[in-house]
């Protein structure tokens, strides 16, 4: 039977040349922390258990590393004090059962780049030569601050050394640890113990791991990475905005090979997660996140940001859209400048166009409000016009109350539905109308006052006003 894998991910360092008061791994990348990608790629091999190393604003660091691996318990150990990757190891190897016997694969939250296949790869690597301690090594053209690989005359791994405690010759070597590694519980346990910060950083080595193995006669592997960028870490915000415009490009080069028209890639800010049917057009300056998931023959014009979004095949979205956790059915028309917030769902053929507000919203197939309205917390039924300026009044000051339209109503513009309040089907309600009660099926409403006129009040106001409106008059 092949052993158990359990996982640690070293996340406690502040990453200080990020220059900023926030843990590294909490910095963004494509619209979540950094740290959210490594627990999707750990997540997929189910690591048990599964370890996070916390220190800097170690509860948001857990809290996100958390919400990235649904259906996995991870546990958060705390280092202290951030005295290097040896003793971060340390920390995180405490939260394993004392009985935990199988292999423990390490790696840093700051790795966004690194594919589950690799991973998994890399583990059935050290198990094919039956090595006791394995890390994965890449060869770089620049291999910069890098630990480097040491071997000796037969090749044989025998050390990493830090570039800062290392002799000119062995600087010049291009092999290097990426800082992913793989050891049977004991082994780690036993050689993490043993660790000294006698070096030029005066910490507690991770990488001290394979000079202690060799000296024990143990067999390591130095498992060479097919692609060195997945290793690739991140140290500042330039390297950061750098990764963020590689993910972006692929992304898009990605959506264009399956059909999508992006008008403008270097404006078109797509998510990984999110799906895009073909013949769907992005315009410029879209930002679409998350979960989204948007059908065939969508037309979104451009300046848009959706974020969780549900979208319909041949749905229309003109300029200046604003959607949060939304379903939009088939071919509606929404904006421009719409604003569908939590909770919208259109069933399909709707319209919801400009200066209209939508929250947690039901409009049935068909429905239009067209233009300047609130509709919140409201189930609106189908084929009902919704006229300008219409606005559910949901808000009491303490609770939000419901407004329910039926079908095929046509409701006036300017009318204000004081929830909670119910109007059937087939309902006209007259322009400027207060609706306070319930209305049934197929009646006409009307709140107005009687309309009263006038004739020549204007002439005879303006005489009894004299000079003074008479020169104001004209603005
Ligand atoms: C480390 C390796 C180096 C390797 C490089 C790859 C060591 C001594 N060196 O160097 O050989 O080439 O990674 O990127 O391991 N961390 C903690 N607690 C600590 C210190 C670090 O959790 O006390 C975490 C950090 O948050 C980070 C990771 O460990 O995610 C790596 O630490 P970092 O200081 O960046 O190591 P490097 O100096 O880059
Ligand atoms: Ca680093």
């Amino acid at each position: 039977m092949e052993s158990a894998v359990g996982a640690i991910v070293l996340a406690a360092g502040l990453g200080t040349r990020m220059r900023s008061a926030r843990a590294k791994v909490l910095h963004e990348l494509g619209g979540e922390p950094m740290i959210a990608r490594v627990m999707r790629s750990l997540a997929s091999l189910a690591p048990t258990p599964l370890v996070v190393v916390v220190g800097h604003q170690g509860d948001e660091v857990a809290a996100a590393a958390r919400r990235f691996a649904p259906g996995r318990d991870v546990a958060a150990a705390r280092q202290p004090a951030q005295r290097g990757t040896g003793d971060a190891a340390r920390c995180g190897l405490e939260a394993f059962a004392p009985a935990f016997d199988g292999d423990v694969l390490i790696l840093y939250g700051d790795m966004p780049m690194i594919r589950p296949a690799t991973l998994a790869a890399f583990i059935a690597g050290h198990r094919s030569v039956r090595a006791e301690v394995s890390f994965i090594s890449a060869i770089l053209d620049d291999p910069g601050a890098y630990g480097r690989v040491i071997r000796d005359s037969a090749g044989v791994v025998t050390a990493i050394v830090e570039a800062r405690d290392a002799s000119p010759a062995e600087l010049a070597i291009g092999e290097i640890n990426t800082g992913v590694y793989l050891a049977r519980a004991a082994v780690l346990r036993s050689a993490l113990a043993q660790l000294s910060p006698d070096n030029a950083q005066d910490e507690y080595y991770l990488t001290d791991l394979v000079a202690i193995a060799h000296r024990r006669r143990l067999a390591v592997q130095a498992w060479c990475a097919p692609d060195a960028a997945e290793f690739a870490g991140i140290n500042s915000l330039k390297e950061l905005a750098a990764m963020e415009a590689e993910i972006r490009a692929a992304v898009n080069r990605r959506l264009m090979e399956a059909g999508v028209t992006i008008v403008d890639p270097a404006t078109a800010y797509i998510g990984e997660q999110v799906e895009i049917g073909r013949d769907s057009m992005v315009g410029p300056n879209v930002q679409i996140l998350g979960r989204s998931k948007v059908g065939e023959g969508v037309r979104i014009e451009g300046t848009a940001y959706l974020r969780d979004v549900e979208i319909g095949d041949g749905c229309h979205l003109k300029i200046g859209v604003r959607a949060e956790e939304c379903r939009i059915g088939p071919h509606c028309e929404i904006g421009p400048f719409a604003n569908l917030r939590t909770g919208t769902e259109l069933e399909g053929h709707n319209r919801v166009g400009n200066f209209v507000e939508t929250k947690k919203a039901r409009l049935g197939r068909g429905t239009k409000a067209s233009h300047l309205s609130y509709l919140g917390d409201t189930v609106i039924g189908r084929e009902t016009n919704i006229g300008c300026g219409v606005i559910t009044v949901n808000y009491d000051g303490y609770d939000k109350h419901l407004t329910q339209i039926g079908s095929r109503c046509m409701i006036g513009c300017d009318t204000q539905l004081v929830a909670p309040v119910k109007v059937g089907d087939d309902v006209y309600v007259a322009s400027g109308t207060t609706i306070l009660r319930e209305v049934p099926d197929g009646a006409l409403c009307v709140s107005h006052h009687p309309q009263k006129v006038k004739p020549g009040w204007t002439a005879d106001w303006r005489r009894r006003h004299g000079s003074r409106a008479e020169a104001d008059g004209s603005d």
